[in-house]
């Protein structure tokens, strides 16, 4: 099948990639014409493990290009995919500028548009958004209605950073809210040779059905943080802890790594979108808004633990390990480093900062950081050391730099006879 996708941002990329494997053709939309250059010589604007031999292969076989012309990208194709970033603005609403403004292109170009063309929605958006916004604007923009001469479907994508290809070609389910029966068939077509169970709803419960899974998995990782702050005051290891928690196939063992709190574009945003969604329709959301806040907290308990244990850190020379919000991405939004860099900073420390993959990054927002190509150096430099990332390559540290710093762990990394102390464990 022929079809277009708004956005070729990381869901996009990868999942444009993605069905070029399983036989359509692709095209890119993205306004941003450095982007739609780069991914046209076969260089990946972004970082995604496997992606550039696999775009490279779809360039080659001349099933996928990228341009900034949505018009013709509409005229082209049967589908197309909305897949534009949904930020959260200051107050942890969602922020629906680019999604309205690509549902705006879409519609002025099924405006000439003869043949019958279904929009499906791939952004993360709030319940409602879909009927209540986009539907509007394409309707308005089109002067078609909605069900008839075009359609509108959701189909929430459940990628993560960092294996977004693997995840998109092995997904554990495929979600398809539809409007009505036809879009939904011609959605079902789309992902006809996928090895996954295909659940058709309502747009809404689509909707929904993505932060429900994020805000539980949220909340997986919160509990066992929980869990581990009362371990540690037990002196028992919640990994230990989790390990047979999680053999209990009711709950199972995924998202119970305990640590410094969870980072990234999703679930800090999501979680916080759904409490404002909940909020507006009448519904005080207790659990997630203690799943927000807990959260926050955890992020900067590595702080505390270490003052706890060794004294105040003000005017100390103080090292991190581990920049990203988790290992395989140079992504540093809602990262856990971030919160630790702001409190050292305020107690007159000096940072230390190595990261494999955000340094550059983070020198954007914390330029009066120190930063060293080898992690080593850190260590050298530093009274207390903190690691935030479980980066793998940390498990292979020098023992003897690692004795020379106290070190505290935020994300478990380290083997067990290093002397370490573990935030939970
Ligand atoms: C997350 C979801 O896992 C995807 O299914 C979803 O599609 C995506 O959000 C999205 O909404 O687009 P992602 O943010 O890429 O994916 O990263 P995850 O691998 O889920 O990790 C999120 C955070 O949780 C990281 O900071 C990680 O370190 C932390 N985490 C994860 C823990 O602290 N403990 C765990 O046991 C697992």
């Amino acid at each position: 099948m022929r079809i277009s996708i708004i956005g070729s941002g990381y869901v996009g990329l990868s999942g444009g990639v993605g069905l070029v494997s399983k036989g359509h053709d692709v095209t890119l939309v993205d306004i941003d014409e450095e982007k739609v250059e780069k991914i046209n010589s076969g260089e990946p604007p972004i970082y995604e493990e496997g992606m550039e031999k696999m775009l490279n292969e779809a360039l080659e076989n001349n099933k996928l290009k990228a341009t900034t012309d949505t018009e013709k990208a509409i005229k082209d194709t049967e589908v197309t995919f909305i897949a534009v970033g949904t930020p959260s603005d200051a107050d942890g609403k969602i922020d629906l500028t680019a999604v309205k403004a690509a549902s705006r292109d879409v519609g002025k170009s099924l405006k000439e548009n003869d043949s019958y063309h279904v929009i499906s929605v791939k952004s993360t958006v709030v319940p409602e958004t879909v009927e209540d916004e986009i539907i509007p604007i394409l309707e308005k923009y089109s002067n078609k209605k909605a069900g008839s001469d075009f359609s509108v479907c959701m189909t929430p994508e459940f990628l993560r950073e960092g294996v977004a290809l693997d995840d998109f070609l092995n997904p554990d389910r495929i979600v398809i809210g539809e409007l009505d029966e036809r879009s939904g068939n011609k959605l079902e077509e789309v992902y006809k040779d996928f090895d996954a169970p295909i659940v058709r709803t309502s747009i809404k419960a689509a909707e929904i059905i993505k932060y429900a899974s994020n805000s539980l998995l949220a909340t997986k990782i919160t509990f066992a943080n929980e869990i581990g702050n009362i371990c540690k005051k037990l002196d028992v290891d919640v990994y230990d802890v989790m390990d047979a928690v999680g053999l209990d196939h009711r709950i199972n063992r995924d998202f119970l790594n305990a640590g410094c709190g969870y980072g990234g574009s999703c679930f800090p945003k999501d979680v916080k979108a759904l409490i404002n969604k909940s909020k507006e329709l009448g519904h005080e959301p207790e659990l997630l808004k203690n799943v927000d806040g807990s959260n926050e907290r955890q992020k900067t308990k590595i702080v505390e633990l270490a003052e706890e244990k060794i004294g105040k850190l003000d005017g100390k020379h103080v090292g991190i390990l581990g920049l990203s919000f988790k290992p395989g991405t140079d992504d540093i939004r809602e990262s856990p480093a971030i919160n630790v860099i702001q409190e050292l900073l305020q107690k007159n420390c000096t940072v230390h900062a190595h990261d494999p993959k955000a340094m550059e990054n983070m020198k954007e927002l914390f330029p009066e950081v120190n930063y060293y190509e080898d992690p080593h150096d850190v260590l050298q430099n530093s009274e207390v050391c903190k690691i935030l990332t479980d980066w793998d390559n940390y498990n292979n540290l020098n023992k003897n730099h690692l004795s020379h710093t106290k070190v505290f762990e935020g994300k478990r990394v380290l083997d067990e006879d290093v002397n370490r102390e573990g935030l939970c464990w």
